[in-house]
């Protein structure tokens, strides 16, 4: 299983529901129980429990990341195997993941437990990696980001651009109905006066270690060890770039993730 750090978490869905029209669809103001699934450091709980009078638990195989949610997200929680989640059936009426999909080798099968315990809908908020776009102020970034993400897509072993298409097929593969899909652009900025992670970011692009830490993925795709040297030593010269643009406060960067807001009924 994909390990993901409180950090990480917290900083890639900085702001993501400040617009939450594309929620529509899970009729929160009437839901009693919801469950969060693969909830994480609990993101998307905290925006459940905002827009419903209803209970909301976080559900999630990492243990670390639910004392995180407990405490940040106000919800209780439980550890739990997306496949195997220890509550009876029809005992929710909105089931619903963010990002966890993307990180399942079968998602159809986790889409039928959920269907399984919700007795009206489930819904799904899941990304396409493949459809990322950065605009940045160091000219070489946006082509290394797309040369870097191309390597990764061929070498991760989820369908990590699951979006709404595939998210959609494992809908229809568990049986649910009515299925709608509606897309939520996330936008992140980086740009003056720089926070402490957009620093502690352009330091990890100058030293090549966010790189690394997906050397193994990277490989795992056509890459030869050869290219991702080649690769690593032009992100480093980048990052490098950054820092300097940082320090005379002239970096922006802009990244757009597309996801898709996919909800059946049971
Ligand atoms: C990308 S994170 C998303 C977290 C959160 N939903 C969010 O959007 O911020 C994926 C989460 O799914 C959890 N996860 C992955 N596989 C799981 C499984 N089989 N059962 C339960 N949780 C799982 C991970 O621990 C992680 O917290």
């Amino acid at each position: 299983m994909r390990q993901f750090s409180a950090d990480y978490l917290r900083d890639t869905r900085r702001g993501m529901w400040d617009d939450r029209e594309a929620l529509a669809d899970l009729e929160l103001d009437s839901r009693e129980r919801v469950l969060d699934v693969g909830c994480g450091t609990g993101e998307l709980s905290r925006v459940l429990a905002e827009e419903t009078s209803g209970e909301v638990i976080g559900a999630d195989a990492d243990r670390d990341l639910l004392a995180v949610a407990r405490e940040q997200a106000d919800i209780e929680t439980v550890a739990s195997d997306a496949l195997r989640l220890p509550f009876p059936d029809d005992c929710f009426d909105l089931v619903v993941c963010q990002a966890l999909l993307i990180n399942l080798p079968d998602p159809a099968a986790a889409v039928r437990e959920f269907r399984r315990v919700s007795s009206d809908l489930v819904a799904a908020v899941e990304p396409d990696n493949g459809g990322v776009s950065v605009e940045s102020t160091v000219e070489s970034e946006d082509g290394l980001a797309a040369r870097a993400r191309r390597a990764y897509l061929r070498g991760v072993e989820t369908d990590v651009t699951l979006g709404g298409k595939g998210t959609r097929g494992a809908f229809r593969e568990a049986g649910l109905s009515d299925v709608t899909t509606r897309q939520h652009y996330h936008s992140r900025t980086v740009e003056p006066p720089y926070a402490e992670r957009d620093l502690r970011s352009a330091r990890r692009k100058a030293s090549g270690e966010g790189l690394a830490d997906d050397r193994a993925t990277l490989l795992a795709g056509d890459l030869s060890v050869a290219e991702y040297d080649d690769l690593r030593s032009d992100w480093r010269e980048m990052g490098r770039e950054v820092v300097e643009q940082m320090s005379a406060g002239e970096y922006r960067r802009a990244e757009v993730v597309p996801f898709y807001v996919t909800v059946g009924s049971v």
